[in-house]
């Protein structure tokens, strides 16, 4: 069994979005499995600034397309992303390559903090993304692209 379940309780229904998220997911298995190994060190840093990478490219993502949604909530949400951030920031500068450590109690905390995102602030945003803007799970954009275009997505009758 998997260190967080994909998709559990996580999809939310916006397809790239969903996309990124599988993603994380993914890298917060594979840094529960390295840091669970005898000899993780170099591993653990490398895979955690893999995560920090593809988070902060997933936040921009998701802020993007609350942008484009006019979200009401979107500074709350947006609040809750930079928190992921700091942590994030402290972790790198507590490890070096050499001698990189992460304990179980702070994978947990990731592993918790990502899923009540998902499951709460990102799901809310979906519920208002597919309601008032009429995005449908099969019909929304990439939200890259979305950033690219500046198009919105066709009403499905
Ligand atoms: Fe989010
Ligand atoms: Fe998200």
């Amino acid at each position: 069994m998997s260190f967080i379940d994909w998709p559990g309780e996580l999809r939310i229904g916006v397809a790239e979005l969903d996309r990124e998220h599988e993603q994380l997911v993914r890298i917060i298995n594979d840094l529960h499995d390295v840091a669970s190994s005898a000899q993780h060190g170099r591993d653990v840093a490398g895979v955690l600034l893999d995560l920090v990478r593809h988070t902060r490219e997933h936040f921009q993502h998701e802020e993007a397309f609350m942008a484009r949604c006019a979200y009401s909530a979107a500074a709350e949400h947006a609040r809750e992303h930079g928190e992921l951030l700091v942590i994030f920031s402290h972790l790198l500068g507590a490890m070096s390559a050499e001698k990189a450590r992460l304990d179980p109690d702070t994978l947990e905390y990731i592993r918790r903090w990502l899923c009540s995102h998902i499951e709460n602030s990102d799901a809310a945003l979906a519920r208002f993304a597919l309601r008032d803007k009429g995005i449908t799970a099969g019909d929304a954009p990439g939200v890259a692209e979305m950033s690219r275009t500046g198009a919105w997505p066709r009403r499905i009758p």
